[in-house]
């Protein structure tokens, strides 16, 4: 049991929610250290092929980190509260299985950094994005600076942290920082009906395919396409690809049930 964060399973979807309403979702040491446990959990449960992270309540996804608990780092602690961070976003990035963000309300500082270490992006129409440290004096610590110029360009990315301001869902999605925007009573219903989609496909062939374009991302398109092609042949070994390939030529929807070798 945790006290700071909620896992939930339905089915083959796992659903992660930051629990601590009252301090509109922040993080602090026990989130961080409770969330790596969950994701060890899910990382170790081959069943599970959706993750989807969530805010509890309808006011916020993450407020950021912890600036009460912030006020009281020294800089020897404050470098290994932001090593921690972006270490536990390492975790979401690296998990083998597409994780979508569900942004219900504020995502500002580390909740956008959150946000970002996903895959993806649904967003409420209430849901506010930023990167407000500057405000407080202070920097990005979980990847902030990295992520974002990274997704939405280094001038906006500039913008963005240098002013602090929060911007709204549509503004997001229209910087690409976001993939679709819902009604607030919406949202979950979105993310479930993406995260049922991703979950009807087989298991070797989502995590081929998020392997490929993260580790290919940074390299270039040569190395990129070598990764695809040996992803490509590992796509050929599961069950899934015979199934697949089947099944279209007789004509009938494909049941993907391959196990991971
Ligand atoms: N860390 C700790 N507590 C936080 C928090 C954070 N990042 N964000 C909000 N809270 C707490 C508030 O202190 C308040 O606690 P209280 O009820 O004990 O006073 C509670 O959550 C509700 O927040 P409040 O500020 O009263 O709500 P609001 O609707 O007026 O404003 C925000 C909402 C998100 C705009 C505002 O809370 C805010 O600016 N938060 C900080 C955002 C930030 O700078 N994040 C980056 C941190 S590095």
């Amino acid at each position: 049991m945790y006290e700071t964060i909620v896992l939930d399973r339905m089915e083959n979807i796992a659903l992660l929610k930051i629990n601590r309403p009252k301090a509109l979702n922040a993080i602090n040491q026990k989130v961080v250290e409770e969330m790596n446990a969950a994701l060890d959990e899910i990382g170790r449960d081959p069943s599970i092929k959706v993750l989807v992270i969530t805010g509890e309540g309808d006011k916020a996804f993450v407020a950021g980190a912890d600036i009460a608990y912030m006020a009281t780092l020294n800089p020897i602690q404050a470098r290994a509260f932001s090593r921690a961070g972006q270490e536990l976003l390492f975790k979401i990035e690296s998990l083998p299985i597409p994780v979508i963000a569900s942004v219900n309300g504020y995502a500002l500082g580390g909740g956008t950094e959150l946000a970002m270490a996903c895959d993806f992006i649904y967003a409420a129409e209430t849901a506010r994005f930023g990167q407000p440290e500057i405000n407080l004096g202070i920097i990005p610590g979980f990847g902030g600076t990295q992520r974002l110029s990274r997704l939405v360009g280094k001038a906006m990315a500039k913008e963005l942290c240098l002013t602090g301001v929060q911007i709204t869902a549509q503004e997001a999605k229209e910087i690409g920082l976001v993939n679709k925007v819902f009604p607030k009573e919406k949202l979950m219903d979105e993310t479930l009906k993406t995260a049922k989609i991703l979950a009807s496909k087989g298991k070797v062939a989502l995590r081929a395919i998020k392997r490929c374009i993260d580790r290919g991302f940074d390299v270039d398109l040569r190395d990129g396409c070598y990764l695809e092609a040996e992803s490509f042949a590992t796509a050929f070994s599961s069950p899934d690809a015979k199934e697949g390939l089947s099944a279209f030529l007789e004509k009938r929807q494909p049941k993907f049930e391959g196990e991971l070798q």
